[in-house]
């Protein structure tokens, strides 16, 4: 997979280095190059930004230097592609004001072969940047939650890594990708290593025999009554309820 992603900050990327993604680029299956915007911005100052027409607080970006930059992506990356001739990312744009970014958006964007991030900072991007922009591309405006941050880096590196390991042979157990939280609508049940007892806390009792239905079922109940507890917005109402009850009960 390729990845692009254009900053103000390239050097908030730099954890894509580490870990599992770090060794996905190093291993050839992910091919990111980040670009710093104020390589395209053409006066003294490498101006990015301005203040906002009608007035209002912050600074707004400009859209020419994200023009640039995409053309720049666009065509560094097309070579990269050989024989697919007019090829474009999927531009990805990180924005509180986006559909909320979840496993399932990440598993799709995980079978496409380019993708585009493109992070904004202040008060946003010249809105016609967006126009442009899906003009030549598809584009995606994703919020990682209902929360402000200072600028789309941080979200990047969260659906990087969120999609990055969804790719073949990026993570070395690939089981483990079955049986996680959101994986099927459930949150994932608690685990437990050893001591057995710890701090005068034992580990729940099924979990210690070697009962493989028992401690299915005890684990599938742990989730629904997981989910029920703390989102219960995942779940059917009847469930939720019932789930909830079932828990004051004991
Ligand atoms: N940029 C600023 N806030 C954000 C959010 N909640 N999600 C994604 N990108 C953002």
């Amino acid at each position: 997979m390729r990845l692009d992603v254009v900053s103000i900050f390239p050097d908030y990327l730099a954890p894509l280095d580490l870990s599992l993604i770090g060794k996905a680029r190093r291993d050839g299956l992910l091919d990111l190059t980040v670009h710093d915007l104020r390589d395209f911005a053409h006066d003294r100052h490498r101006t990015v930004d301005d203040t906002p027409y009608g007035g209002g607080a912050g600074m707004v970006m400009k859209p020419q230097p994200w023009s640039e930059a995409l053309d720049h992506v666009v065509a560094q990356g097309s070579s990269a592609f050989p024989g697919a001739a007019e090829r474009v990312p999927t531009l990805i744009v990180p924005g509180p004001g986006g559909e909320p970014f979840t496993q399932q958006i990440a598993k799709d964007l995980a079978e496409e072969p380019w993708l585009a991030f493109a992070c904004g900072r202040y008060e946003g991007i010249d809105e016609r940047v967006y126009e442009w922009a899906g003009e030549r591309m598809p584009v995606r405006i994703l919020s990682l939650g209902d929360y402000v941050l200072n600028g789309g880096e941080v979200a990047v590196l969260a659906m990087v890594e969120a999609i990055a390991r969804l790719l073949p042979g990026v993570i070395g157990n690939a089981e483990s990708l079955i049986e996680e939280s959101h994986e099927d609508g459930l949150l994932e049940y608690p685990v437990y290593t050893k001591p057995a007892e710890w701090d005068g806390r034992a580990v729940p009792e099924v979990l210690l025999g070697g009962n493989h239905r028992a401690i299915a079922e005890w684990r599938h109940e742990q989730r629904v009554q997981r989910t029920a507890a703390r989102r219960p917005d995942l779940l059917p109402p009847v469930a939720a309820a019932a789930a909830l009850a079932d828990l004051e009960e004991r």
